[in-house]
């Protein structure tokens, strides 16, 4: 893949799209600790939910907020916008009506916000492709399962059918391919593992060589994720995460949380996001980070035609 020299127009804000056509992976979930992560961390955090069914990440901010004005201490909250699905039967025109929604939820925050963390929903729309053509990070949740890898290449036992680029794969070179024309950013794909077991299996060692495999061919890097924690789901209803102080919600800080907490931590030092460094402007975190993401990708090679 060849990138021109010429650096591209940064926006102020470093996109962070969570997706992945595969239902249940945990988009939802790392979006909520992404961006409670990032807001902790002193971020200005905008979050945009493209969920229009399901509205997780709307519902989770909705819970903080209430929580929070019963809390004793303030809660960080970010900027959140859920955005609305047009359903007339004339499909350009709803396509140009999302498109305006979005671009009009994407200026507010562009050159205000450091970050815009947004979840997106498993099936392809236009709304979801259109994000993944923005997104400066993609971060996709992939649990350890075999059902999980063949939305990115087919799992087949038969070698002459396996390894074919699947839909998912093919819609993020897709939005690769925009993005470079638009402009020439690049986006860092990064598979975050989820809901891992404790006790490492055998399935998982083979699923983990197999995603390993495709890392280079389909441009990906890997990082570990979350455990599957009871801690990462049951405390939505207060709107509350593990990086909170939950000692007001009746639990102390027990070893589950402190686990948690790391985990968090290290999947966000994973990300290798633009980060605050003192002295240095958030433009500037956001430019040296481009220069090292394109010398990443660079460096891997792009032989691969599917590559973009
Ligand atoms: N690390 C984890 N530990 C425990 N439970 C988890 C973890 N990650 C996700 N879950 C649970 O798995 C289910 C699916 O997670 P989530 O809703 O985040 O996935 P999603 O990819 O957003 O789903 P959808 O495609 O429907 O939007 C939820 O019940 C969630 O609480
Ligand atoms: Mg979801």
């Amino acid at each position: 893949m060849d990138f021109d020299d010429d650096a591209p127009d940064l926006r102020s804000a470093h996109v962070i799209v969570v997706g992945n056509e595969k239902g249940g992976a945990g988009k939802s979930t790392i979006s909520i600790h992404l961006a409670v992560a990032l807001l902790k961390a002193g971020h200005k955090v905008a979050c945009i939910d493209l969920d229009t069914r399901q509205q997780t990440l709307t519902r989770f901010f909705e819970n903080r907020r209430s929580w929070s004005s019963h809390a004793s201490r303030p809660i960080e909250l970010p900027r959140h916008c859920a955005m609305e699905r047009a359903e007339t039967n004339d499909v350009r025109a709803n396509e140009a009506r999302e498109f305006a929604l979005f671009a009009e939820a994407i200026d507010a925050v562009e050159h205000e916000y450091e970050f815009v963390v947004i979840d997106t929903p498993a099936h392809d729309s236009y709304l979801m492709r259109l994000a993944h053509s923005l997104a400066d990070t993609l971060v996709s949740p992939l649990n350890d399962s075999f059902i999980d890898v063949d939305v990115f290449s087919r799992v087949h036992h038969d070698r002459a059918q396996r390894g074919a680029v699947a839909h998912y794969a093919d819609l993020v070179m897709e939005a690769r391919r925009k993005r470079r024309m638009v402009d020439n950013g690049v986006i860092d794909w990064v598979m975050v593992r989820n809901r891992m077991a404790t006790i490492a299996s055998n399935n998982a060692r083979q699923v983990a060589l197999s995603v390993s495999r495709l890392a280079s061919e389909l441009r990906f890097r890997v990082v570990d994720g979350l455990h599957d924690r009871v801690i990462f789901r049951e405390l939505f209803p207060i709107g509350l995460t593990a990086l909170d102080p939950i000692e007001e919600a009746g639990a102390g800080l027990n070893n589950s949380q402190t686990a948690a907490r790391r985990e968090i931590e290290s999947l966000i030092e994973g990300l290798d996001l633009p980060g605050r460094v003192p002295g240095i402007e958030h433009l500037q975190a956001r430019r040296l980070w481009h220069d090292r993401v394109a010398t990443y990708y660079r460096e891997l090679g792009a032989a691969d035609w599917r590559a973009g």
